[in-house]
């Protein structure tokens, strides 16, 4: 609380920095996300067990009398300003981050929302950027949030997570599932949400993790090529899934088990498209599991699935690179250490693993120094705090 108070203050005087004092500023918090297991599901009708974390993206907030929108962040230079009338339907490269709120104005007007004021907005994250943990999913809710609450307008949480997605595959050009916005959006202090990516069933599993703590860690390696990459192996498993469907009535990949995909490898002809979707189809099955042996309370079960899921990433769906499978590498060589995978689109960005409590402190130090050794420069270890999904702070 005290930690909130001191940055909500700071906030505040950065705000007034920016835009000047007067009128009721309000405050908002939206958060990151860490994706437990289920990767690349979420565009291929699978599971997801995602949860919200309690590092994120503060918004300060003040309606102006004209329509104008001014944006700026305390973390990256650009800040820019426009006329609401003037957002475009697509992206523009001159508004740098902020074609991710601008968007989900976008969205909203294009759903029939009256945007009826303009706004004053400063940004301040302590997400690492471009770490797989979701920040733009963060930024693009905590506006969805914000406005719903300015403008009056009812909207659940599930139909915010719908507009930002909306948003990121048509304005921002990224084709991404629904995994990010949902958990930012949906998110419970202390659960990861069982997310059927098909139909948007969810279920909130406590997170009893025992005598085991999660951490995440970043490579520090930004995902610079990710979203073309991104967009390559959904269109593989597009098309994976329209060989299949020459013959078979499946809905999605997430729809199949191991032995239904294996009789269609003939159809599916292409070696790596066969890889691809094997990936989609056995991390599914992890994910089912891996959820049914934590309710078991099965930690050990839980890990390996973990460790599983990362070698399916790297071999199959091969999205994991040099720096990832060294980060997972030297966490697996610790002991204390059950389980640990790359998590998020790949390709750079953060690990996670699940660690015993009393082996913290060595796991920070060992696997820290045979990471430096293997690439060269130090990764970042950060113990994580499983939060609440966006809301008003004050
Ligand atoms: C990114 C996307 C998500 C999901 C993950 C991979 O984070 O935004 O929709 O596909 O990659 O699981």
């Amino acid at each position: 609380m005290g930690e909130t108070l001191s940055i909500r203050e700071q906030i505040l005087s950065k705000f007034e920095e920016t835009y000047g004092a007067g009128g009721e500023v309000r405050l908002y918090f939206s958060p990151g996300r860490v994706n437990l297991i289920g990767e690349h599901t979420d565009y291929n009708g699978g599971h997801v067990f995602p949860c919200a974390l309690t590092m994120g993206t503060y918004f300060a907030v003040r309606r102006r009398e004209d329509r104008t929108v001014r944006l700026a962040s305390v973390n990256v230079p650009w800040a820019g300003v426009t006329e609401v009338s003037e957002i475009p339907e697509r992206k523009v490269d001159t508004f740098g981050w902020a074609n991710y709120p601008l968007g989900v104005f976008r969205t909203l007007m294009n759903r029939g929302v009256a945007v009826t004021g303009g706004y004053d907005v400063l940004l301040w994250g302590d997400l690492p950027n471009g770490s797989g943990l979701s920040s733009s999913a963060s930024v693009e809710v905590g506006t969805a949030v914000f406005l719903r609450d300015f403008e009056g307008f009812s909207m659940s949480a599930e139909e915010i997570a719908r507009v930002c997605q909306e948003s990121e595959n048509r304005f921002n050009g990224v084709n991404c599932g629904i995994m990010d916005q949902y958990a930012v959006a949906v998110g419970r202090q202390d659960h990861a949400m069982f997310l059927n990516t098909e139909t948007l069933d969810c279920t909130q599993v406590p997170l009893t993790l025992g005598d085991c703590a999660l951490v995440i860690a970043s490579t520090n390696k930004k995902r610079r090529l990710g979203e073309s990459k991104y967009n390559e192996r959904r269109a593989q498993c597009e098309e994976a899934l329209r060989r299949i469907r020459t013959e078979r009535d499946v809905p999605s990949l997430g729809a199949l088990s191991l032995a239904q995909l294996k009789e269609e490898q003939e159809r599916i002809l292409d070696p790596v498209l066969f890889r691809r979707a094997r990936h989609a189809v056995t991390e599914n099955e992890r994910t089912v599991e891996a959820v049914s042996v934590l309710g078991r309370g099965d930690l050990e079960g839980f890990g390996r699935l973990m460790t599983a899921s990362h070698m399916s990433l790297k071999n199959d769906y091969e999205v994991t690179g040099k720096e990832l499978d060294a980060l997972v590498e030297a966490a697996l060589t610790e002991p204390g250490v059950l389980g640990s995978r790359m998590t998020g689109a790949g390709f750079g960005g953060c690990t996670v693993s699940l660690v015993k409590k009393d082996r913290l402190e060595a796991f920070v130090e060992n696997a820290g120094q045979r990471y430096l050794e293997a690439v060269g420069y130090a990764a970042d270890f950060y113990t994580a705090g499983i939060g609440d999904g966006a809301r008003r702070i004050g």
